[in-house]
């Protein structure tokens, strides 16, 4: 049986993360844009992630989530912070931002995208902080696994980070997980 392993995010893991990424972008369009117009490390956020995981089938990469303070900087950001600070009934600050799921094409399907979210959501409700998340309508797997594990949407629309995008290009639903939910 290969070993599984969802463990915390080493620096050395970038380069073989991002790989796994660009090689199942054209079938899942994650990331929606490509190329992309920033570094693929911040992307990751490799430099400002609060915290980050590797899920690992026999001691390879294969998945990445990590976790980042509320969004700034983008038209939009404050919107989707405030509509998640009231539907958790907390302050911005209280707020964890999920960030970069993505899973390679050859181990899809047996769980490690779902153990991924579970992981970051203990730690985020470990350090006293709410969920949250944003996902585009053209992801239609990472919304099934959220709304499966009780996510709830509580916003849509098009963040600043889309300018430039076509307008047929659907915005994005903003998440939550409610702390009356199983995960
Ligand atoms: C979303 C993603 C991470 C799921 O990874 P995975 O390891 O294959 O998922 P799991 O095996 O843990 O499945 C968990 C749940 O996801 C959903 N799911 C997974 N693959 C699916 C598919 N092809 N179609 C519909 N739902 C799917 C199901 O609800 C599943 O639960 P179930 O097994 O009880 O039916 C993976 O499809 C991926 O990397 N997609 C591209 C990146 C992306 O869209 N990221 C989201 C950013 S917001």
């Amino acid at each position: 049986m290969p070993e599984v392993v969802i463990r915390p995010r080493e620096p050395a893991d970038v380069p073989a993360l991002t790989e796994v990424l660009w090689e199942q972008q054209p079938s899942s369009r994650y990331p929606f844009r490509n190329p992309l117009p920033i570094p693929v490390e911040r992307f990751l956020h490799v430099d400002d992630a609060v915290a980050a995981w590797t899920a690992t089938v026999d001691g390879l990469p294969v998945g990445h989530v990590c976790r980042t303070r509320p969004p700034r900087g983008f038209a939009g950001a404050e919107e989707m912070n405030q509509a998640c600070a009231t539907a958790h009934a907390c302050d911005v600050d209280e707020l964890a931002w999920i960030a970069t799921l993505f899973v390679g094409l050859g181990t899809r399907g047996l769980g490690l995208g779902r153990r991924l979210v579970d992981t970051v959501v203990a730690d985020i409700r470990a350090s006293g902080h709410r969920p949250c998340l944003e996902v585009l309508a053209v992801h239609p797997a990472a919304i099934a696994l959220y709304t499966s594990s009780g996510w709830q949407p509580v916003l849509q629309l098009r963040p600043g980070w889309l300018d430039g995008v076509g307008d047929d290009v659907p915005g994005v639903q903003v998440m939550v997980l409610p702390a009356s939910a199983p995960r």
